[in-house]
């Protein structure tokens, strides 16, 4: 079975990231990391993806300056030369120009720490939290234009109980992020590649 080139990108330390090359440990997953970029050189993840093997990539914004599409032209080239096909946004903390979303059309996706629609953008535990929902969790979807838009794959709900504060239900979402991202990122390789398409995850705790 030949496997999906997945190209990960991120700014930090990776925990999504290493979910997914746990997973992709499995020969029998549809979808093996050929590389991870990362737009910033301290990035944790980038040892990660040593630890497995994985060629770590820094593609820094910087020198690039405010030409955006400049600097994902850069990373578009390294993933494009290694065969990657689809893109796995973990953790990558910079908002994408249309033209790399457009070339990625499809075949790009992203974990969010909501349950979208609700609580787009930043902080969202502490939004949550305020907002005195029962209910919190993450979202596995395509990228589109719009920040943390675009059809939603997957989702996995999770309780928001008396007393928690910012961190521990942070540390209970991550938990599910970490089982939502590597099975959505299944389900879409999997069809990709023609072999037996599993259906879009949807987890409640
Ligand atoms: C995760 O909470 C993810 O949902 C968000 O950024 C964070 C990345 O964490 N997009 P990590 O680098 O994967 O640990």
């Amino acid at each position: 079975m030949s496997r999906t080139k997945v190209g990960v990108l991120i700014s930090g330390r990776g925990s999504n990231l290493k979910a997914l090359l746990e997973a992709a440990r499995d020969p029998a997953y549809p979808a093996e990391i050929a590389v991870v970029v990362s737009n910033r050189a301290d990035a944790g993840g980038l040892a990660v993806a040593a630890e497995y093997g994985v060629e770590p990539l820094v593609v820094d914004h910087r020198p690039f300056g405010p030409d955006r599409e400049a600097h994902e032209r850069a990373m578009h080239a390294a993933l494009v030369e290694r065969g990657v096909e689809f893109v796995a946004l973990a953790g990558y903390m910079r908002v994408l120009t249309p033209w790399f979303v457009g070339a990625w059309s499809g075949r790009m996706l992203n974990v969010h720490p909501s349950l979208l629609p609700a609580f787009p953008g930043l902080d969202t535990h502490r939004r949550a939290l305020d907002a005195g929902v029962k209910i919190h969790g993450c979202t596995v979807h395509l990228v589109s234009e719009g920040v943390d838009e675009g059809p939603i794959l997957g989702q996995a709900a999770v309780p928001v109980l008396p007393g928690d504060g910012v961190e521990s239900l942070a540390a209970r979402v991550l938990e599910a992020e970490h089982q939502l991202y590597p099975a959505c990122l299944a389900a879409l390789t999997g069809q990709a590649s023609g072999s037996e398409a599993t259906p879009a995850a949807l987890f409640s705790y």
